[in-house]
């Protein structure tokens, strides 16, 4: 006990998660929510209107590519930032297998979700299994994003973004389109699940205001910044 008081004492305040990831990452999550409950609603409607008019698709429709937008602004802003922010939100922190630091952290890591180890690798960022398992994630929604628009643009054939999606009429056929972009919502279902659940385990096993950080952005963590 007393150990722990000590150790609790040596951490660092440190600012790791500057605004741009943080409200990216708030906007994506709300986003992705109502994106794949609408979704799930235009894939199979359960409409209990009393008439047309009641316009129940027409409004489902309309929030979804309302959402479709700001969720497509906000996952653009966010790779833009991976350019521009600081270490822990750069590209590099996406590819921990680069490097063989990165390689020993991602292999502890993975010995501790096996239940070889209880010793969590401390990490000052993403750890280096979220982070490959985040370089997915976004690999999911550019796909979600693209499939979406070249649905979306068929209202208009031969229109600016007609022309602009051309090049997926080209690989995918239209039924694929909409196959793909309703079975890729259920690996970030899986994903969404795995992702609370591990944020909350790291929360309390690292005692590093792991949840929290998300919102204020500081983690508290016992390495220094030319230690990390
Ligand atoms: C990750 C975020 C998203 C999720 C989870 C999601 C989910 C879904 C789902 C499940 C469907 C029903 C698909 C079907 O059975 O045919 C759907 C339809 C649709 N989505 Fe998304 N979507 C997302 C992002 C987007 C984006 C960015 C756009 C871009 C405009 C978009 C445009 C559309 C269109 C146009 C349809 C309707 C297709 C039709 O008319 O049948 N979606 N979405
Ligand atoms: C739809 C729901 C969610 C999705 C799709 C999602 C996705 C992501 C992604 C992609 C990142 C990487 C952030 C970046 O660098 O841009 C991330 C980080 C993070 N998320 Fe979420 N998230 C969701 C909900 C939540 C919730 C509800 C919590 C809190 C319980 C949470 C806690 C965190 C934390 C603490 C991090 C940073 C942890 C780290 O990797 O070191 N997320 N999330």
């Amino acid at each position: 006990m007393q150990q722990i008081q000590v150790h609790e004492h040596c951490k660092l305040k440190r600012y790791i998660w500057e605004l741009p990831v943080r409200w990216c990452h708030w906007v994506n999550a709300l986003s992705l929510v109502i994106l794949a409950a609408t979704g799930a609603f235009i894939a199979h409607p359960f409409s209990v209107a009393h008439s047309a008019s009641d316009f129940v698709m027409g409004w489902v429709r309309f929030i979804h590519f309302t959402f479709a937008y700001i969720f497509t602004i906000s996952v653009v802003s966010r790779i833009i930032w991976a350019f521009t922010g600081n270490r822990y939100a750069g590209w590099r922190e996406f590819f921990p297998m680069r490097t063989v630091k990165g390689r020993e952290k991602l292999r502890d890591m993975f010995r501790y979700y096996l239940f070889m180890t209880h010793q969590v690798p401390e990490t000052v960022g993403h750890n280096p299994l979220a982070a490959t398992a985040y370089f997915a994630v976004y690999c999911i929604y550019l796909a979600m994003i693209l499939t979406g628009f070249a649905m979306y643009a068929l209202h208009a054939p031969g229109g600016a973004m007609y022309r602009a999606m051309g090049f997926m009429y080209a690989i995918f056929s239209i039924p694929m389109l909409h196959l793909v972009h309703h079975a890729l919502p259920w690996l970030l279902l899986g994903f969404v699940i795995n992702h609370i659940y591990s944020a909350w385990l790291m929360d309390i096993k690292e005692h590093g205001a792991e949840i929290s950080s998300m919102f204020s952005g500081y983690k508290f963590t016992l390495k220094r910044e030319h230690e990390d």
